[in-house]
């Protein structure tokens, strides 16, 4: 089996520069070695190049808009040639929205459901965003919802429908957002559910409602997970899944052998206490791809 790598440096979608180190940042912890130790051969495809990049001044949502959907028709590209290529794409970011061209293109031949594990739920749209970041839009996006250059990225139309979208570690929703959330038929896990009934609760809960789809994608955010085990991220939110239920929740994933491609988003190393996050997520991504402890 091949894992294909590709690195999204994307930065536009949020305020902080740095996340565009990201991709650097996981393959300097050992993402390749990792896997390969796992019996996996890997192939790295570098990094998605974002034009305009370094050289964009405005930081306005307007101006940020295009080059965001360029990044993702690019990231698209390469998921869907990842797939038809039968190999399992891992998508170094980045902030998050580079998960509209990856979960876009994973999913242009067959439908995936998608493990959205994150402290947020990044589903505003335009009109409910405090912000207007779009990394905070993602998902809504994914959806069916916000700026239509975006949702239709890729191919034409929403790209996931509620029904196969699981949130994990939410602890942080704006007013409006939690509205939008509620109505889109999301099933939606938050730290709450985890302190409750557990981790491996939450897990049996959520494959019982993705147990339709026969392939998952995981979307990690890196702040899903506490500042002590990662720091490096650019919107923070106290009271994160600790070391052993973010481990957990990748080994239970992997026994499903279901899994078809996964993204790694929003670390950020000029944030970070010696790529600590980084290599959180080489840890999680090794588990996820069937390193076991026993
Ligand atoms: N809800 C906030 C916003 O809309 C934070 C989003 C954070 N998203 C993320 N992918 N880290 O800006
Ligand atoms: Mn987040
Ligand atoms: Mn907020
Ligand atoms: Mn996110």
């Amino acid at each position: 089996q091949k894992i294909r790598i590709i690195g999204v440096p994307m930065d536009l979608g949020q305020q902080h520069r740095g996340v565009d180190m990201g991709p650097v940042a996981i393959r300097y912890a050992g993402l390749s070695t990792a896997l390969r130790g796992l019996g996996y051969q890997t192939e790295d495809m570098g990094n998605v190049t974002i034009p305009g990049h370094y050289t964009l001044t405005g930081t306005s949502y307007a101006e940020r808009l295009p080059l965001i959907c360029k990044a993702c028709e690019a990231t698209y590209r390469l998921a869907r040639e990842a797939v038809q290529a039968a190999t399992t794409p891992v998508f170094l970011g980045g902030d998050h929205s580079a998960a509209i061209g990856s979960i876009g293109g994973v999913t242009h031949d067959r439908p995936a459901g998608v493990i959205w594990i994150d402290a947020h739920g990044d589903f505003n749209t335009p009109e409910t965003s405090e912000t207007c970041n779009i990394h905070g839009m993602a998902l809504a996006i994914l959806l069916g919802q916000g700026p239509p250059e975006l949702v239709n990225a890729g191919r034409p139309g929403p790209k996931l429908r509620g029904d196969q979208v699981a949130l994990i570690g939410v602890r942080d929703l704006d007013r409006r957002e939690k509205q939008l959330i509620r109505e889109s038929g999301c099933t939606v896990f938050t730290m709450r559910d985890i302190d409750e009934i557990g981790m491996s609760g939450v897990l049996r809960a959520t494959l019982q409602a993705l147990a339709g789809m026969d392939r998952l994608h995981v979307s990690l955010d890196m702040d899903s997970i506490d500042a002590n085990e990662a720091p490096g991220v650019g919107t923070p939110v106290p009271g994160g899944l600790t070391y052993r239920e973010a481990q957990l929740l990748m080994e239970t994933i992997c026994d499903t052998g279901k899994i078809c491609s996964l993204d790694i988003m929003e670390t950020n190393p000029i944030l970070d206490i010696s790529n600590r996050t980084a290599r959180t997520a080489v840890a999680l991504a090794a588990s996820l791809f069937g390193k076991s402890i026993l």
